[in-house]
């Protein structure tokens, strides 16, 4: 059931100003913006092959804040990592369109967004992230959170959602399927969010805008 092609199929997306303008509205009005296409086809199509294409041991587990307490860790989530640096072209095409991103929401919503991290996830069957914010208020470090899914024909069945958590009162959170080509886009600060576990093997590239926290005697670590 978990198996699926990569290529082939994945729909074009409009053109880009077009996607970041929904994306800044959908932040100015609700704080966060959700969109099945958002990126040409094969940079999502190469993005989902190069996850795929790294070993194994080019993962590493997943911290939780700067305390490295692996039982703590594994308890709160169970997902492996890798950052990107930009080594292959579909790393360094996802990259560029993040700066443009960047740029057209500086401009359009003076966020002041000034270094983009991200890694790509792999969520083994099982795995989960329990609910967390990726930001806490007053740190000034992470503003905004984007999250693209790599996986074709995934289903409901799958498990693996992402719950994306209103800030107050008792609202259903929103349930997002990590289908192939679904970007999330939300606030950090404002949004406690979960993944439930997966049933197959799952994988997303999660990034983060940052402020220039940077200050005399003190440069602010990329991440
Ligand atoms: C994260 C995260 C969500 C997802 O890495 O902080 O919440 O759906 N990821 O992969
Ligand atoms: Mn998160």
């Amino acid at each position: 059931m978990c198996e699926a092609l990569l290529r082939g199929g994945t729909p074009e997306p409009p053109d880009e100003h077009v996607i970041f303008e929904r994306i800044a509205s959908g932040l100015a009005e609700h704080g966060f913006c959700v969109l099945d296409q958002a990126l040409p086809g094969d940079v999502i199509e190469g993005l989902a092959e190069r996850v795929r294409a790294l070993s194994a041991a080019a993962f590493h587990a997943a911290a939780v804040g700067r305390e490295q307490d692996q039982m703590q860790n594994a308890f709160i989530r169970r997902d492996e990592i890798r950052w990107i640096e930009g080594e292959e072209a579909s790393e360094q095409a996802w990259l560029a369109w993040s700066g443009r991103m960047q740029t057209y929401l500086n401009r359009r919503l003076f966020l002041g967004l000034f270094s983009f991290e991200c890694h790509f996830a792999h969520y083994p069957p099982g795995a989960f992230y329990k609910r967390h914010v990726d930001a806490f208020r007053g740190e000034a470090n992470r503003i905004l959170t984007t999250v693209l899914y790599l996986n074709p024909g995934w289903t409901t069945d799958d498990g693996g959602e992402m719950l994306l958590y209103p800030e107050e009162g008792d609202d259903e959170p929103r349930r997002i399927r990590p289908q192939l080509g679904t970007l999330a886009v939300f606030l950090s600060e404002a949004f406690p969010h979960e993944v439930l576990p997966a049933r197959c093997d799952r994988f997303s590239i999660a990034g983060w805008f940052r402020l220039n926290a940077s200050t005399a005697g003190r440069v602010d670590p990329p991440r």
